[in-house]
């Protein structure tokens, strides 16, 4: 049977050091995984780690050449589901606007499939009006959300703004694919 595919891509927060650990019991589980990575993710996380872990080199850019008709097409093409961890507040207003000033975000346009988003941030920043109208406007338009839960921040602080923890994404898409 062909592997279900699933495109995880990491924004620039510090939880994407999480998102291999996703990306590994992933692979393990017999998915087909494809890691894109944004411009704020390569600050946190590395192309090597990913790529090693599932075999592909992580896509970044938006005019890669191995793409001949765009990497927002050729990945969205025969995709069962994109995951976006962690969703930063850039990500979720990038999608909610359907901006496509990014790879990530003209992925997201291109893509058919159902998508899945763990949103991470500061607890002051999730709380902005602005964030949770974005929020509110991706569920409305069938996006679901797992997370944030509240603990410890990387600003040091107790809050809301964590992201899921990688096993709570790891049974949301085993769910949503089964
Ligand atoms: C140390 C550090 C941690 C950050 N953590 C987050 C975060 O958890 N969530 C978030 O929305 N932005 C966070 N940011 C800000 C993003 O990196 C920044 O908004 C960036 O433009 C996001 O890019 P991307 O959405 O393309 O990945 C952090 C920045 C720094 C320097």
């Amino acid at each position: 049977m062909t592997p279900q595919r699933i495109v995880v891509a990491i924004g620039g927060g510090i939880a994407a050091y999480k998102v291999a650990m996703l990306v590994s019991r992933l692979v393990q589980a017999e998915y087909r995984v494809e890691v894109v990575l944004t411009q704020g993710a390569t600050h946190f996380v590395g192309q090597a780690t990913f790529a090693a872990l599932c075999g592909r080199t992580p896509t970044l850019d938006t005019y890669d050449s191995r793409y001949p008709l765009g990497p927002h097409i050729e990945l969205a093409e025969g995709t069962d589901l994109l995951v976006i961890a962690p969703a930063t507040a850039r990500i979720l207003a990038s999608c909610a606007l359907g901006l496509a000033d990014d790879l990530l975000s003209t992925l997201y346009l291109a893509c058919s499939c159902p998508v899945l988003m763990a949103p991470a941030m500061s607890a002051p920043m999730w709380d902005q009006p602005s964030v949770q109208r974005n929020v509110t406007t991706l569920r409305g338009d069938g996006v679901k959300m797992i997370g944030p839960t509240a603990g410890w921040l990387s600003c040091r602080k107790q809050g809301m703004g964590r992201m899921a923890e990688p096993e709570d994404i790891l049974a949301a898409i085993v769910e949503k694919l089964s």
